[in-house]
């Protein structure tokens, strides 16, 4: 490994600087096999706020969770779309947004995301329904209704990774599913494998077939197959005719943009159904209680699952699912590794809490790493331990989480924060909602006995949810068909 002598010193109201001698690779792949045990070793050492050369940059950790605010609310100087907006380009394929190429359309970008959100989630949630229970109809209800054996992460890939797609996208013309579906998400997981390469600016050259991949990936959004596709959500029809306004962008780059919001929108989703079903089956306590919730609050509104109707939720149903909600946030604590980047945009002094401040040099990146605020002890009891109605407290959420004996205003960070915290968080929650309550509903369903517990694969430790390290096999049958027997 090559080693390089840090040529910076530590400066009068700087962070303590991690110094010395270090392999310049090393501590990026070190931190990478396990950065929460890395940054908690530092911790240990340095104190709460320290900064790390890694990978060429000096990134400054904020590690104690009643500074987080301190971070989130200085938009000005530390920015996060100068970071997005190098990397995200050069992993999807389009030119930068905020180049100067395309005048105003970073500020439309930013508009069209409240479509994910409010009133509109009330369309997306209804397509999402109908939508969940065509493919589950069709690939996994319908036919023999004896036990079937699948894998887990394959059953919670193939559902959510095409009803996602025909919620965003819509469908052909004169069919409801789209050819090609099986082809598309085989190409999306060779593409997602070489994810954390991407973004690590490895170039794309380098990867293998992976170019070929993305541009097949690409090519499925062609604007001229699109426009053939109806029941489109707004918020992708929306950024459609945007493209549009911009004669400057070839056919190409408008289909890597929409390309880039399909990994955004079922490249996390899809591990969090995982582990969020995962958990939920491995737990019996639990499965019971969300499973009665989910009863109840289908017996209030008189619509309880029969065998000739397929019962499904509104949008206020699902609202009211508290245990469910709070079983989904649990495993969202438990396999969430995502970092905050702030990049400061000039030599500044950040203030922290009281009469502290620590200077900060332009072009350096301050960073957040929640999943250290998730396992930690003092904020959550046993933090290791998955438990259902963590976020339960007197028949409501709970919301008080404390630190130091403070009240925590960040507890719970799986979407990042502040100005671009996810916009897509609560579709994507609820469409969780949705995958399991159909679930639970339509299916028998355990996990086959024997099996070594699933443990989190941390090589996309910083990008968001973990796979898992192995699949799990899971045994299923119609419920319909058993209550008929
Ligand atoms: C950005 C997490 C689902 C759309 C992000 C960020 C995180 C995140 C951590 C970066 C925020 C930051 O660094 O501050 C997740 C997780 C999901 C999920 C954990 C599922 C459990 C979705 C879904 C959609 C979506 C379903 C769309 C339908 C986006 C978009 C951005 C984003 C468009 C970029 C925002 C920007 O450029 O400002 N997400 N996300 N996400 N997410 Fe999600």
């Amino acid at each position: 490994l090559i080693s390089v002598r840090f040529s910076r010193t530590r400066r009068d109201g700087e962070p303590p600087l991690v110094n010395g001698w270090i392999p310049f690779l090393g501590k990026a792949l070190e931190f990478r096999k396990n950065a929460h045990g890395f940054l908690a070793a530092h911790k240990e050492k340095h104190g709460d706020v320290f900064t790390v050369l890694i990978a060429g940059k000096y990134m400054t950790f904020i590690m104690n969770p009643l500074l987080y605010p301190y971070v989130i609310k200085h938009g000005k100087q530390l920015d996060f779309h100068e970071f997005s907006d190098q990397v995200a380009p050069v992993t999807f394929g389009y030119p930068p947004v905020r180049s100067g190429k395309f005048p105003g359309m970073d500020e439309h970008i930013q508009r069209s995301f409240r479509l994910l959100q409010g009133d509109n989630l009330d369309n997306l949630t209804e397509s999402m329904m109908g939508n969940l229970m065509l493919v589950f109809h069709k690939d996994y209800l319908d036919g023999e209704s004896e036990w079937r054996t699948e894998s887990m992460y394959q059953f919670c890939n193939s559902v959510m990774f095409e009803a996602t797609f025909l919620t965003m996208y819509g469908k052909p013309a004169h069919t409801n599913r789209h050819s090609g579906m099986v082809t598309l998400r085989q190409d999306f997981v060779k593409f997602d494998n070489m994810f954390p390469l991407l973004i690590a600016r490895i170039p794309i050259s380098l990867l293998g077939g992976t170019k070929t991949i993305r541009d097949k990936l690409i090519n499925y959004f062609h604007p001229q197959r699109m426009s053939t596709w109806s029941n489109t959500s707004g918020f992708i029809k929306e950024r459609a005719a945007l493209f549009e306004q911009y004669d400057c962008m070839g056919d190409v780059d408008k289909a890597a943009h929409h390309f880039a919001i399909l990994w955004a929108s079922v490249g996390n989703t899809v591990p969090a159904t995982f582990w969020a079903m995962y958990y939920l089956l491995t737990h019996p306590e639990a499965l019971a209680v969300v499973r009665e919730e989910i009863h109840c609050v289908l017996k209030v509104s008189g619509l309880e699952a029969d065998h000739n109707q397929d019962a499904t939720f509104t949008r206020e149903q699902l609202d009211s699912l508290l245990y469910l909600e709070s079983s989904i946030n649990e495993s969202l604590r438990l396999s969430s590794a995502s970092m905050n980047i702030r990049v400061a945009q000039e030599d500044f002094s950040l203030r922290l809490e009281g009469e502290r401040s620590i200077g900060v040099r332009k072009g350096d990146i301050i960073s957040l790493y929640p999943q250290s605020m998730h396992m930690d002890p003092e904020i959550y009891e046993n933090p290791e331990m998955y438990k259902f109605d963590r976020y339960v407290e007197d028949g409501k959420e709970k919301t008080d989480f404390f630190k130091d004996g403070q009240k925590l205003k960040y507890y719970r960070m799986p979407f990042g924060s502040g100005s671009t915290k996810c916009p897509g968080r609560y579709f994507a929650v609820n469409e969780i909602k949705q995958f399991l309550s159909l679930l639970l509903l339509h299916f028998d369903m355990e996990v086959v006995e024997g099996q070594e517990p699933c443990s989190l694969d941390s090589s996309r430790a910083g990008l968001g949810i973990l796979l898992p390290a192995t699949d799990v096999q899971i045994h299923y049958r119609p419920r319909q068909a058993r209550e008929e027997e």
